[in-house]
């Protein structure tokens, strides 16, 4: 029985994929390298500094901690101030209805993203109220694939794992799932998302009376 569902956040609350890729193709190219979409599928739902080290790796870099940090926060500052021109049209189609339609049937929600900057993209959206807790990159110790983010959310909705159905673009946030023991859904690809319970290309053509038939 599903009481909640935990959502990731970029490339399935809002598409910022596209923002994160021209931020880090700046900072490759900056460094005299070049950084392909290609490339970026292998960040997505990788944390901040984790993304750094496999761009360093694609250009054949190395730097010492101190650098390191310098250069995520160089390209923080570029991500951000494409974030912030954000709007609430920048929610991918069918999102908030979902969410809306969720809080109807009383299950309860959370996010579970690895992001830093999840509040300020909430806020430019426009969305926060609509979640029940927000688990970000900020209250997180271990990124995904770790389960942390989304036992955390689980445990502060007071809702068991087994109970919980997870929404996730990425790789690793599915491993993350099935690793706190979730029920779990792919946003995207069926072929690179095949841990999945279920593909889906987004929320448009799939409310939550399809959701709460997938899993009866
Ligand atoms: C994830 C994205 O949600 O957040 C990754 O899929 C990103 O691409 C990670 O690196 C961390 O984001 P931020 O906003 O803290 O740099
Ligand atoms: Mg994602």
């Amino acid at each position: 029985m599903i009481k909640a569902c935990l959502f990731d956040l970029d490339g399935v609350i809002v598409d910022t994929a596209r923002f994160h890729y021209i931020a880090w193709k700046s900072l490759a190219n900056e460094l005299g390298f070049e950084f392909t979409e290609k490339d970026n599928e292998r960040l997505k739902g990788v944390s901040r500094m984790k993304s750094l080290d496999i761009l360093l790796e694609i250009g054949q870099l190395t730097f010492t901690e101190l650098e390191k940090e310098k250069l995520a926060d160089r390209k923080n500052k570029l991500y951000v101030s494409y974030i912030e021109q954000m709007t609430p049209n920048d929610t991918l189609p069918g999102v908030a209805s979902f969410l809306t339609g969720l809080s109807e049937k009383g299950i309860k929600t959370a996010l579970g993203s690895a992001s830093k900057n999840a509040p300020l993209i909430l806020e430019r959206i426009g969305l926060g109220h609509l979640f029940d807790a927000i688990v970000d990159g900020n209250s997180i110790s271990s990124a995904k694939p770790d389960p942390e983010v989304f036992l955390k959310g689980a445990e502060l909705l007071g809702v068991a794992p087994e109970n919980c159905v997870v929404f996730e673009d990425a790789v690793a946030g599915l491993e993350a799932a099935r690793n706190a023991g979730m029920p779990c859904i792919g946003i995207g690809d069926p072929e690179i998302l095949n841990l999945a319970d279920k593909v889906i290309p987004g929320f448009e053509n799939f409310g939550v009376n399809d959701l709460i038939k997938f899993y009866s």
